[in-house]
């Protein structure tokens, strides 16, 4: 058991127990196409299977966690406060791509990390390092690019910020040994799983209104096609024996229910009523193809551990 050592828009700490209430009661190896920061992968810390992401610096970043924890820790002790001038023996001393003046350390920083989607040459564990201190520095803590896929967040105002995350790095490093690591369309996972096993989709949520900003996480976006694209893996999963869970936003609740998906309300509106869900008035549901029957008992979670 580790913790997520990234915040993730959409992280799933929240709703961990009500995805281990779904879950079966064995299953062989555990797969997520949408790891983000991993809330419920690093907290069941599987013993085998595999993990996605279409965001090429976060997995960048993980391999670095697993293969070289202790350079990354180093890194991430060198850096310097937000606040502080800029550091004149690194790139990007005096202005950033679009000329404005770089007037301290963080956008100094946020340049250095722009280099990869500019076509720059990059140093992988720098790249890494530079993923970390930004999450913990950075407004919101939040992960967006713009169109041209540059990581654009401003500073943050924190009063101590810890961006170098020892124990965190260390435990995730060993969980993240015993999976498969990929960078690729969450599709792959029909390839990587098998009869028995157990996958968890947690895509970019389908938006509750036209107007809900939909492409936060990443340049390429998430579109109304990938969500249908999503339910024809998760329906092709099942015919194969594969226990699926999903969660989505409620606009999804009725397409999952029509393919058979057992669909449950959670999140802060889950007290409304089977017809705002119908309506599509819900925060988010959670569906799964494990019957109630099938599924682990509830109070039991994390029996392994002991
Ligand atoms: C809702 S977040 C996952 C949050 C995660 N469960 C957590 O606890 O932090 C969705 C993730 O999907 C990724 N993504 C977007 N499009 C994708 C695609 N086509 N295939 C795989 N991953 C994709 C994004 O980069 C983002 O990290």
């Amino acid at each position: 058991m580790a913790e997520p050592v990234l915040k993730w828009a959409g992280g799933k700490r929240q709703l961990l127990d009500e995805l281990y209430a779904r879950f079966p009661a064995s299953f062989d190896r555990y797969h997520e196409p949408f790891v983000g920061g991993g809330a419920l992968f690093f907290d069941l810390a599987p013993d085998g299977g595999s993990i996605n992401d279409a965001n090429p610096r976060l997995v960048g970043f993980y391999e670095r966690v697993r293969d070289d924890p202790n350079r990354l820790i180093e890194r991430l002790e060198s850096f310097d406060d937000p606040d502080s001038e800029p550091d004149p023996d690194l790139a990007f001393a005096e202005t950033d791509r679009r000329g404005r003046a770089v007037e301290n350390y963080y956008y100094q920083q946020r340049a250095r990390f722009n280099r990869r989607p500019y076509g720059d040459e990059f140093d992988p564990l720098e790249e890494a390092a530079l993923l970390l201190y930004l999450n913990r520095t950075c407004y919101n803590g939040l992960y967006r690019e713009n169109d041209d896929g540059g990581f654009n967040v401003p500073i943050g105002r924190y009063a101590d910020p810890d961006w170098v995350q020892r124990s965190r790095i260390r435990a995730a490093s060993r969980v993240l040994r015993d999976v498969a690591l990929h960078n690729d369309d969450f599709a792959y996972v029909l390839d990587r799983a098998s009869a028995g096993d157990l996958v968890y989709v947690d895509p970019p949520y389908e938006p509750m209104s036209a107007t809900a900003d939909f492409t936060d996480y990443s340049a390429a976006g998430f579109d109304r096609g990938d969500q249908r694209r999503l339910l024809d893996v998760a329906r092709e999963l099942d015919e194969m024996g594969v226990s699926v869970i999903a969660s989505n936003s409620g606009v999804t609740h009725d397409r999952y229910e029509a393919a058979g998906f057992d669909v449950a309300v959670e999140g802060a509106t889950r007290a409304i009523n089977s017809d705002a869900a119908a309506r599509g008035e819900v925060d988010e549901i959670v569906a799964t193809n494990v019957p109630p029957a099938d599924r682990a008992d509830a109070g039991q979670r994390g029996i392994s551990d002991f």
